[in-house]
């Protein structure tokens, strides 16, 4: 049987342990590897993220978890909206085109329709943006203050249909922490 690649990120301290029972009970979740992965994960981004308000180091370390931790990536990092233009900000992986006009690649469509955007193949996206010749597959998850798109997080993957609910699930929150330990404006 292949090995899970989540199961070797798994490392459990008694405390977080025992926060993750209650937090499964809670959510009457199924126990699958992936939450399993997840829940400790976003503990860690919450402890990590809440000692500091600025965005730009914030939205570093959670590029560098992202990219450290999700197996099967090959680029992680942010898009900031400055004078309706998203703006390259931190990042992991190769380097990436720098401006992406609103409604433009996958980053453009999620911004301007201000929804999360899971594709599965990325050559079948109309307008994708390649920085990256080994990306298969993409989610990009707006950063939304005040009811308007501050920036996105982009992860990019070399597998086709790298990310599932699962995956979107846990992105989404791990940006709700970005949001909530930043000063965004
Ligand atoms: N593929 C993105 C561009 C950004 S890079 O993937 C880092 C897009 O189509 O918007």
């Amino acid at each position: 049987m292949p090995e899970n690649p989540y199961l070797k990120y798994i490392s459990f301290g008694s405390k977080n342990a025992i926060i993750l029972i209650g937090f499964l009970y809670n959510k009457r979740m199924t126990s699958t590897p992936k939450t399993l992965f997840y829940a400790p994960l976003l503990l860690r981004l919450d402890a990590l993220l809440a000692p500091e308000r600025d965005a730009v180091a914030n939205m570093a370390n959670l590029a560098a978890v992202l990219y450290q931790a999700l197996p099967d990536i090959n680029w992680a990092g942010f898009y900031v909206l400055k004078n309706g233009v998203l703006v390259l900000g931190p990042f992991q992986g190769k380097p990436a085109c720098v401006r992406i006009a609103l409604g433009k690649g996958v980053c453009g469509t999620a911004a301007a329709q201000q929804k999360t955007l899971r594709v599965p193949d990325v050559h079948a996206f109309a307008g994708h943006i390649a920085c990256d010749a080994a990306s298969n597959s993409e989610i990009v998850v707006p950063v939304l203050h005040q009811g308007r798109v501050w920036g996105v997080l982009d992860i990019d993957s070399p597998v086709l249909n790298r990310f599932d609910e699962t995956d979107q699930n846990f992105l989404k929150q791990a940006v709700e922490k970005f949001i909530q330990h930043s000063d965004l404006r």
